[in-house]
């Protein structure tokens, strides 16, 4: 009989399990931080599992050496010579990437669909971006990938650039040749970074794409806590050291890392990694079924386009994953959202032409089934006149640098009216949630049409996030530029 605390007997092989187990087993009254003490008495069940790490699943001293273990088998796994367990999210390993390979006044080659929490690793390092932009399939508006070429060129335009940094696979599932990317950035000496925040499952299945490190990259991120079944916030940070300073890497993972982790968020990923290990083959093919029986429901709802259905041939696929264009049913993809959340059923993302569900191990056929009659449900009553698509802002952004985003964000700013910011430089970072790309970052000339995205985003119901005037009426810029 399995132990339901433990049912495929993880605890053996991933020590930060064990450790937590162990914690929770034991009638333990500790003198130590958290100041809910596990007791509920006052908060209710909201702290009861909140075990810390240091003082909790091991000693405040690291007697058992437990973290470092649980580090060690999670670089075993991805074929890395350096690994180690965040409780702070992509986010974290984002920012010790560009921590750990850049140094300020350097250029780096980066993809425009990056995440805002790269964006901001660059303004601590201090690193002016060269971008390079995805091609975006004219018939869904969504972004498949970066040609290999236009890396190519914009290292032979930025010779003294010190790396690459690329989103792979994409919000979207879609993925670029990561393989051609790594020979084209070790060509000129320098590593290739993937956030790989969306494919945490990559390389543990023969037909998902490889994981970036089994592609060549030098270093990646992915954020346990999206796809496997691990706590919000737990991510995985990997490298291999050839082209990267290992003791950088340290010291970056550290200078950004809060010194109270939560036991319960690493203890989650060590078993999330452990599973992958011993289950994960079985348990992601058993999910590329569930992905595969609700793409066949959704492609016999007349308009409704599946990326994958439509996509250049060339273009890899996340085949775990897949994205619904609903234009062609004339629905909007947010009212269509909306009764996905009144019916329990809530997606990942959700724009005018767009919706994307996450499917996970954790799912079975019957809620893969509720969650495909919720979609038609909505879509019939939605149903309105098709119209074309029109691609949203977050994949079509075309920045022009003006300075870099460190100077931007600690330079003098103003406030001014929507129309007086068109032309002038950016000193806020805006960007429409999910997916979270900047629209407009600092540093950055602000252009009419990125305004005008911005604010049909919001009128199509997008939520735009960290402007500081939340309306698009004005704007910050910087005092002089
Ligand atoms: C591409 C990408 N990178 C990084 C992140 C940040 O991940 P986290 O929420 O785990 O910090 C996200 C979040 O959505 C993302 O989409």
């Amino acid at each position: 009989m399995s132990d339901p605390d433990d049912p495929f007997d993880l605890r053996k092989d991933a020590p930060l399990l064990d450790g937590w187990l162990a914690f929770r087993a034991t009638d333990i009254a500790p003198f130590t931080t958290p100041g809910h003490k596990q007791r509920t008495n006052l908060v209710g069940p909201l702290v009861r599992d909140d075990i810390p790490l240091y003082g909790g699943v091991d000693t405040i001293r690291q007697r058992a050496g437990m973290l470092a273990e649980a580090d060690e088998k999670l670089a075993r796994l991805w074929g890395a010579d350096w690994g180690r367990i965040s409780v702070g999210g992509s986010t974290h390993g984002n920012q010790t990437l560009a921590l750990a390979l850049c140094r300020p006044g350097d250029e780096v080659v980066v993809t425009r669909t990056l995440h805002r929490s790269l964006l901001l690793g660059m303004v601590l390092v201090g690193v002016t971006p060269v971008w390079v932009r995805p091609e975006v399939d004219p018939t869904t508006g969504l972004p498949t990938h970066v040609p290999v070429e236009r890396v190519a060129r914009a290292l032979a335009e930025h010779p003294a650039a010190r790396a690459v940094f690329l989103v792979e696979p994409t919000y979207v599932g879609t993925l670029s040749d990561v393989a051609g990317h790594a020979e084209v950035a070790h060509a000129h000496g320098i590593p290739l970074v993937v956030d790989q925040a969306w494919g945490a499952y990559f390389g543990f299945h023969p037909e998902l794409p490889r994981h970036a490190l089994q592609s060549g990259a030098d270093a990646m991120v992915t954020s346990a806590h999206k796809t496997l079944p691990a706590h919000t916030q737990a991510a995985l940070v990997l490298a291999r050291t050839e082209r990267i300073d290992r003791d950088r890497l340290d010291r970056a993972f550290e200078a950004t890392a809060t010194t109270s982790p939560s036991g319960s968020i690493a203890a989650s990923a060590d078993a999330a990694r452990a599973l992958l290990a011993r289950e994960g083959e079985r348990l992601l093919g058993q999910l590329l079924k569930l992905a595969d029986h609700a793409r066949e429901r959704l492609r016999k709802v007349p308009g409704l386009v599946l990326l994958d259905d439509v996509v250049d041939r060339s273009v890899i696929l996340d085949r775990a994953k897949f994205a619904i264009n609903v234009s062609g049913t004339g629905a909007s993809g947010l009212a269509v959202e909306n009764h996905l959340i009144a019916a329990g059923l809530p997606v990942e993302l959700a724009d005018r032409d767009t919706i994307i569900p996450i499917l996970s191990m954790n799912d079975d056929l019957e809620v893969v089934d509720r969650f495909v009659d919720g979609v038609i449900d909505a879509v019939e009553r939605e149903r309105s006149t098709p119209r074309p698509v029109l691609p949203s802002i977050s994949w079509t952004v075309s920045p022009q640098v003006v300075v870099s985003p460190r100077d931007a964000f600690f330079a003098a700013h103003v406030t001014v009216p929507a129309e007086q910011a068109i032309g002038r430089v950016s000193a806020e970072l805006v960007a429409p949630y999910p997916p979270g790309i900047p629209v407009l970052a600092p540093g950055e000339r602000i252009t009419r049409e990125a305004v005008e995205g911005l604010r049909q985003a919001q009128a199509d119901g997008t939520q735009v996030r960290y402007a500081a005037d939340r309306t698009l009426r004005s704007f910050q810029v910087l005092a002089e530029g």
